[in-house]
């Protein structure tokens, strides 16, 4: 995921539901020291406990769909990596459209969006729904990794990348 959104490069990433924070650990790790990282999630006390953990991070407890970017980013900036832990396929699929309408438009040009999904879930309807959703989004690319299969269970990544004009 980290090295799909090119993390490492990045001056600014957000994260929908960091949740426990075992992504956020590995986005802390490689970020670069001057960029800034907005983590939201819908629990409370999760958020909580990652301000705790990452002092220099901003974790805000907001729905992905409500959240005001205006009020967080300046004119013209957008993420150069959004990466998401959000339970796609459970999501009903009007909200995979809120959310992804919500929250691609802030894609910086070049910017990466990227988010796992178990390797047979996506055949279901809400994974099915989801990667057409994404194959759909004006102005970006859409490509796949290869199968994790150490991952319990096996996974792989969905990259959406924003074209650079
Ligand atoms: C599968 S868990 C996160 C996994 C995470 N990588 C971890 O290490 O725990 C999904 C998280 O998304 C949050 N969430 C669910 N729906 C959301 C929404 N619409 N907006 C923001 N966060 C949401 C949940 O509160 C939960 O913490």
């Amino acid at each position: 995921m980290i090295e799909a959104a090119n993390v490492p490069h990045a001056r600014r990433v957000l994260e929908l539901g960091p949740g426990t924070g075992a992504i956020t650990e590995v986005i802390h790790d490689c970020l670069p020291s001057s960029a800034q990282f907005l983590g939201l999630d819908l629990n409370e006390v999760f958020v909580r406990q990652l301000q705790r953990r990452f002092p220099n991070h901003e974790f805000v407890c907001s729905a992905a769909q409500s959240f005001d970017f205006d009020s967080w980013l300046n004119h013209g900036e957008g993420f150069d990596a959004i990466v998401s832990g959000l339970p796609w396929t459970a999501f009903p699929h009007a909200l995979q459209i809120d959310i992804l309408q919500h929250v691609l438009p802030r894609l910086a040009p070049g910017g990466c969006f990227v988010t796992f999904a178990y390797w047979g879930l996506h055949l279901l309807p809400g994974g099915r729904h989801f990667r057409e959703l994404l194959q759909r989004q004006h102005g970006t690319t859409l490509r796949t990794t290869s199968i994790v299969w150490r991952n319990t269970p096996p996974a792989f990544v969905y990259v959406v990348q924003r074209s650079r004009n």
